[in-house]
């Protein structure tokens, strides 16, 4: 079989400082090349952990955990990262020269550079705001020029963590338009974390949802069989949205158990 974008097999995470259960246990999950998987699940269940190993900031208990059929070894720009309300801009460059770091270590020249500052400004809504500084803009502005950035590196892997949580709704729902037309476009896997069934049906092929932690794995997962683009008011994707909604509350109740 040709190796999956990503896979997790038998994936363990404990945080063993406190002695508590394992965050993850057993954690499987394959990620075709080129898919768009949307992972959901109750409050500390795991989803960040499992995403944090597949990004390389952390290593598995037990378990592997591969990309491209390779274990993973450590964070690389062919995997890029957005964490919700992370701020790692570089406070001393401007937005555009952040969003341009990737582009300048690969000595991109630099013609090309001012191309691909004023394609990824224009995408996420920041023509005009490209000399400022991380400072002078808003939470969502900073959190749309990250997501920039990661996108100036061309992955062929997008881990991304509630990255839109911080959006206003309509600049929320023009960020997911252009998620899955650039995705189109390029074609990364990506793995998107999100709390909102919704956005996960708007934008994934497969929803995956977990089970209520600890000890948390892979519950469920659904196809999401309607054509791009999504309409909103797609009946197959209400009809998804329920089903998907009562394992959730499922899991939601176990959680506070
Ligand atoms: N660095 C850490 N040290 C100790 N425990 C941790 C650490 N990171 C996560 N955990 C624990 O692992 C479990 C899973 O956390 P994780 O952040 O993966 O959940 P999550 O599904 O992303 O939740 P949320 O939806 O709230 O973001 C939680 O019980 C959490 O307390
Ligand atoms: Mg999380």
């Amino acid at each position: 079989m040709a190796s999956a974008a990503a896979e997790f097999s038998g994936v363990s995470k404990a945080f063993t400082a406190r002695g508590d259960a394992p965050a993850i246990e057993n954690f499987d999950l394959r990620i075709e090349e080129g898919e768009f998987v949307c992972l959901l699940g109750p409050s500390g269940c795991g989803k960040t952990t499992a995403l944090t190993l597949l990004a390389g900031f952390d290593r598995p208990s037990s378990g592997s955990v591969l990309h491209r059929g390779r274990p993973v070894a450590g964070p690389a720009a062919d995997r890029g990262v957005v964490f919700q309300g992370d701020d790692s801009l570089m406070p001393w460059l401007t937005a555009t020269e952040n969003l341009l770091l990737g582009p300048r270590i690969r000595r991109v020249p630099l013609g090309e550079q001012r191309a691909i500052a004023e394609r990824l400004l224009a995408l996420v809504g920041l023509v005009g705001h490209g000399d400022k500084y991380p400072r002078e803009l808003s939470g969502g502005m900073k959190q749309r020029i990250q997501i920039a950035r990661v996108l100036a590196n061309e992955p062929d892997m997008l881990l991304m963590d509630e990255p839109f949580a911080a959006l206003d709704a309509q600049t929320r729902t023009h960020m997911q338009d252009e998620l899955v037309r650039i995705w189109s476009e390029a074609r990364p896997a990506v793995l998107f974390i999100t709390h909102d069934v919704h956005e996960a049906l708007i934008l994934a092929d497969r929803v995956v949802v977990m089970r209520a932690g600890p000890r948390s794995a892979v519950r469920t997962a659904f196809n999401v069989e309607a054509p791009r683009p999504r309409d909103r008011s797609d009946p197959r994707i209400a009809a998804a949205y329920g089903e998907i909604q009562r394992v959730m509350a499922e899991e939601f109740r176990r959680a506070r158990q």
